[in-house]
Parts: C-alpha cells; structure tokens; sequence
C-alpha cells in the first residue's frame, strides 16, 4: 500500500452498536474522530457543535486539559488497585469531594462504573437498609411511567419504558409506577409546568392498595431526562417527599442526568429543594470521560448498616471496578474543573437564554410542545401518522449533516449542551435546528 493511501477503513460488522439503528449507521457511518471543547471532529474533518455534551454526560466540554493530565498521570502511577478490602487515596479524595459539593444530608457515597449500577446498587441499599433496621417485609419498589433508569434489571423494572417491558421478560416482581408527570395541558411552559401535583397522590392510592409498610422504596428522577424532558410539575417532589416520609419509604432520586450542574445547581434536589434519601450519579462525575457512578446517601442510611461485629462486610455489593483509580483521578479533576470555572452557575446564568432561544422555535413546522430547564431543552414534534420516531430521526440526520449533534428519543429532540457552552454556540444551535425544522416533511 502506497504511503500516502488512506488505510481501509475497518470493518463495521463485528461492534453491535448499542441503542442504535445498526443497519442504517453501517450503510451511512457517522464517525467522530477527536474533540475539543464545544466541538468534535468528523473522519471526513467537519466541525460538529456537541449539543449534548455527549451523552448529557460531558459537562466540563470536551479535552479539558486537567482532566486529561490526570488520567495520564494516574495510569503512571497506580494503574488500579483492588476495590474489596483495600484501598488507594483518591477514591477516599473523591468521595469527600462529591460529599462536599452535595447537599447537607449526604454524607457518605457509594462508587459504581455507571448510572444503571448506581441505580441498582440504591435500590439494594434501600432494600437492605429496611432490612437492617428490622423491617425486611419492605420489599416493594414504586418507579414512574416513562421512567429511565438504566439497562440492568432493577433498572428497567422500576422504570417504565415499553420497549423494555416488552422485550425483557418479566422482569422484577413486586414493582409499581407511579403515572408519568407530562401533561398536554402544560405544552409549550417555561421552566417548572404549573399543572400536575396531583400526580403524586398516586402514591398514596399504592400505598392503599399494599400497604405502606411493605413498600421499601420511591425511585424517580427528579426531571426526567432520557424520554423526553418531563419536568416535575410545581410542587409534586415536595408531596412526593411528604407521603414517603409520611409512611417510612425511602426517596430515591436518579440524578444520572441532572447531577453535577446540568440544572445550574450541583444537583437537582439542590435545584428543587428537596431532599430524597438516596441520589443516584454518574455521567457528570468525571465527565464522561472514564467510566463511574456514585450513589449519594444520608448518614442515616449508612449508620444503619455499621452495626454488628466489625470484622464482617456491612454490605454485600460491590464491583471490582467501584473507586478504580483512574476514574477516581479523573473524578477529582473534573470536579476542580467545574469549581475553578463556575460552570454550574454559569449554566444558570445562560439558563434564560437558552430558554428564549429555544422557545423562538415554536413556530416551526410540526412542533407541538417545547420545555426546557436549566440547560436542558426539548422540542416535541408531532409523529409521521404510522411511522413514529421517523421525522425526529430525520431531523437527527439532517442536523448532524448541518454541524449540530443533537438526539431524539420517540419524535422529542433532547438538547444538553456541555455548561462551557456560549451564547454564539446557542445562537448557531437554535439557527441550525430551525433551518432542519423547516425543511423536514
Ligand atoms: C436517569 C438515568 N438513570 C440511569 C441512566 C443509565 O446510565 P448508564 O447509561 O451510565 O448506565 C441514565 C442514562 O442516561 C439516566 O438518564
């Protein structure tokens, strides 16, 4: 082969892509090559804004210096060191830096290597903190229609997305959902929707029906991001929180999406001021860059596992990978990332702009609701009569051809920029998603 010749590109058969349409990409690939700050690069040298930091998870923006000096660093130094029975400094380091930046009741965190572990891994502390305290008849889980919680089974029992209850078997028993928290009367609101409290008292009619005694645990998120945008309607979290505590359930809040910043607070429960018992992370942690997932939780719950002889494991989880060192270095840097740079609160100061951009959007074909918060935005679009999710799809396509990676789920474009994001990045967003908006069928 000639030097100067470009190598075969590899063969696209043997990765089985995940959450993607395998078929269409490997006809027409879309391949990023690097990236840096707001932007990737595409094999074929395009710019591309991130639009969604990601996978809402690169918040910090893309080849932050100190992040990348702390993985090279760390992997030099102690590649990884076993997670049972021992320990290395910088998971201890980073523990108490995410307990630092986290509201006051949570005291002690939990790694994993992913937002589905952290989901499981909370709803096993709930279910063994009820049983260390002498209540193991708690045993039910209340999820939320149109929930996201991850893969794993926990995860897609307490959630409540179709595709999973229809391909996954039966799943975890002893599970309900609360009914989900859009509702049409709210389309096209700003922020926080003012319809819909009532829809926590649901949970009081489950409580009814089992007994509130034997239901261990409430998992929400507190916006949920994955299906679509559906913010919390004003004052449902708050009667949420009111009925668990009433009746003894613990509250968990999946804050995979809305941890570290995304709503301008370090967390949602900051944001909402509410405070559950449990908060499940990742994403955000090390910016999406290494693999890791936390679970956030009270002193209350932690003390309730140190009891018994001190030689014997509290409690019975763990993965080889909880804490590895060079997430937990990656970690600790992207936590100063976002401190020295104030990103959190920059992504609420941009907050209304954002908002005003998007919502300027509303007069573009086919679009039925829009909502936003923080900088999260979603623009819904009403479905191709016998071909739903196409037409986002399309637009998905088109935008990527345009510049702007954006994503859909079913016919809802989801927009999560990274928090470094600036108002010119904004405006050529919002520009190239109405130019996309206004020639799609
Ligand atoms: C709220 C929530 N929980 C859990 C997850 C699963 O995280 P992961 O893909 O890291 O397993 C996600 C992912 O988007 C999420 O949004």
């Amino acid at each position: 082969m000639a030097l100067d010749r470009k190598p075969a590109p590899n063969d696209l058969s043997a990765f089985w892509m995940p959450f993607t349409a395998n078929r269409q990409f490997k006809k027409a690939p879309r391949m990023f090559v690097s990236a840096d700050g707001m932007f990737y690069k595409t094999d074929d040298g395009r710019d591309v804004l991130d639009g969604t930091a990601g996978l809402w998870c690169c918040n910090a923006g893309h080849n932050r210096p100190k992040i990348v000096e702390a993985i090279r660093q760390q992997a030099g130094e102690l590649d990884y060191a076993p997670a049972f029975q021992m320990g290395h400094p910088k998971a201890f380091e980073l523990a108490s830096a995410v307990r630092d930046m986290a509201p006051e009741p949570f005291e002690h965190v939990f790694f994993t290597n992913s937002g589905s572990e952290s989901v499981e891994t909370a709803l096993k502390i709930a279910l063994a903190y009820h049983r260390a305290r002498g209540e193991g008849q708690r045993t039910r889980l209340i999820g939320r229609e149109r929930g996201y919680h991850g893969v794993n089974f926990g995860g897609i029992s307490v959630g409540g997305i179709v595709n999973n209850r229809k391909f996954f078997g039966s799943l975890l028993t002893g599970v309900d959902h609360l009914p989900a928290t859009h509702l049409p009367e709210n389309a096209m609101t700003r922020g926080q929707p003012e319809h819909g409290a009532w829809l926590a008292e649901e949970l009081e009619a489950i409580c009814t029906l089992h007994g509130p005694e034997n239901i261990a645990a409430v998992i929400v998120e507190p916006m949920a991001g994955s299906t679509g945008v559906l913010l919390p309607p004003k004052g449902y979290l708050e009667k949420l929180r009111e009925i668990c505590t009433k009746h003894g359930i613990l509250l968990i809040f999946d804050e995979v999406i809305t941890g570290f910043g995304r709503l301008g607070s370090s967390f949602a429960a900051e944001h909402f001021g509410v405070m559950p018992d449990l908060i499940t992370t990742a994403k955000g942690l090390t910016n999406g860059v290494i693999p890791m997932g936390a679970v956030l939780a009270t002193a209350e719950i932690h003390d309730a596992f140190m009891t018994g002889p001190e030689h014997m494991i509290e409690l019975f989880h763990g993965y080889t990978y909880s804490g590895n060192p060079i997430a937990s270095a990656a970690g600790l840097a992207t936590l100063q990332t976002y401190r020295e740079e104030g990103l959190f609160e920059r992504a609420a100061e941009l907050a209304p702009y954002w908002e005003d951009g998007l919502h300027a959007l509303a007069d573009c074909p086919h679009v039925i609701d829009i909502r936003n918060m923080g900088l999260i935005g979603a623009i819904e679009l009403e479905p191709i009569a016998g071909a739903p999710t196409k037409r986002a799809f399309q637009a998905f396509l088109n935008a990527y051809d345009k510049g702007c990676l954006i994503r859909t789920t079913g016919d809802i474009i989801a927009l999560s920029p990274p928090l470094i994001i600036e108002k010119s990045h904004i405006d050529q967003l919002f520009g190239t998603l109405r130019d996309v908006l206004t020639a799609l069928d």
